[in-house]
């Protein structure tokens, strides 16, 4: 596994490392047991960075994570987010209360006195324009109650707001071979100002995995099913916004590109690791054989340019239209 830094937090992370979104909820079942077994086996191959969320399981994600570290001696870092837990999405629910409220239940879940990373959880763009949130925020690493923060955002624009607050010290942003906008005109904004880049959804929900056939099926329980047309959150987190028809078009363009021995989902975690502007990339993993094969992406050659270049031709002729002024 190789390490970035992240920030200017100081910490070096696993340039893979884990998503804890899967293990909570919202993906179909998955069990106590192999949601320990996939953390476990990440750290075992050096991952040393977890991202998780209040809302994830109401908790369970966030219990699980530190069921774990409990009984691990390597030092982990662990970034939880806030905010989604509000009736509705509005910036004055962002308040000292509430903030409050929501870190000292993180930081039960997570058996804890401080939390290491906090996000804000996609929180509407007002909130960008909301000096006093970053405030509040200040004010609760000054209490000790948090190390460092930063923001979790929907689009390039939050994220260029976002790293004017001198604070943020992460922005994590849906980032892979089917969303590359951010690395335009966002990448350099945070490299200038040596903001963290934590990319999520690397693997569009396991469209960029290559396993996906046209009658593949999803649970009831399982985003994939229920949240296909952005029923119940923003689309864009759903297979990154792409139509699953068209993604599965775009996959099989690229599939002649997977080096020799490798996954597809080791060349896609690969592409984002091209950029240098990235800290690390999350993937979520159910079962330890995924973590495995997501960890192997480190250890994978740097891509070819006319590997870049091809995955740039399939984005712009099959993704490009749709998902890139969206986000
Ligand atoms: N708003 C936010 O802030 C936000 C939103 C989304 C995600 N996130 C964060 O980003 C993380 C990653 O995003 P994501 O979970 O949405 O999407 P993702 O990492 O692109 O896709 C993960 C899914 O792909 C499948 N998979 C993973 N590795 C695989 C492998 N090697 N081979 C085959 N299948 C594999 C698994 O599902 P199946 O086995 O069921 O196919 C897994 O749950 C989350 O865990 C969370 O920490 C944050």
């Amino acid at each position: 596994m190789k390490y970035r830094t992240l920030g200017r937090t100081g910490w070096k992370v696993s340039e893979v490392s884990f998503g804890g979104w899967a293990i909570g909820g919202d993906w179909g079942k998955v069990s106590d047991a192999d949601a320990c077994a996939a953390l476990h086996q990440a750290v075992d191959l050096g991952v040393n960075f977890i991202d998780t969320a209040d809302v994830y399981g109401k908790g369970r994600s966030e219990r699980l994570v530190s069921s774990v570290k409990k009984n691990r001696k390597e030092e982990i870092i662990v970034a939880t987010k806030v905010g989604r837990r509000l009736p509705w999405q509005v910036a004055e629910g962002y308040d000292r209360r509430n903030l409050t409220a929501w870190v000292e239940d993180s930081l039960r879940n997570l058996s804890t006195d401080a939390l290491d990373l906090l996000q804000l959880h996609c929180p509407p763009t007002e909130v960008y324009y909301r000096p006093a949130v970053f405030g509040l925020l200040d004010d609760l690493v000054k209490e000790g109650k948090v190390r460092y923060y930063g923001v979790s955002v929907e689009k390039v624009e939050e994220a260029l707001k976002a790293v004017e607050f001198p604070n943020v010290q992460t922005v994590q942003i849906i980032f892979n071979c089917f969303r590359q906008r951010p690395a335009g005109l966002f990448f350099p904004q945070a490299k200038r100002r040596q903001v963290g880049i934590l990319a999520r959804v690397p693997l569009a929900s396991g469209l960029l995995t290559g396993k996906f056939r046209r009658d593949s099926q999803f649970l009831n329980d399982d985003h994939r099913n229920f949240n296909r047309h952005g029923e119940r959150f923003d689309v864009g987190e759903t297979f990154s916004g792409v139509d699953f028809e068209n993604g599965l078009n775009a996959v099989e363009e690229i599939r002649p590109l997977v080096p020799a021995g490798a996954s597809m989902a080791q060349l896609a975690l690969r592409w984002i690791l091209m950029f240098d502007a990235v800290s690390c990339v999350i993937p979520s993993g159910k079962r330890p054989e995924q973590v495995v094969d997501n960890c192997h992406a480190s250890a994978l050659e740097a891509l070819a340019p006319e590997v870049m270049a091809s995955i740039q031709r399939t984005y712009d002729r099959r993704i490009r239209e749709q998902v890139h002024q969206r986000w």
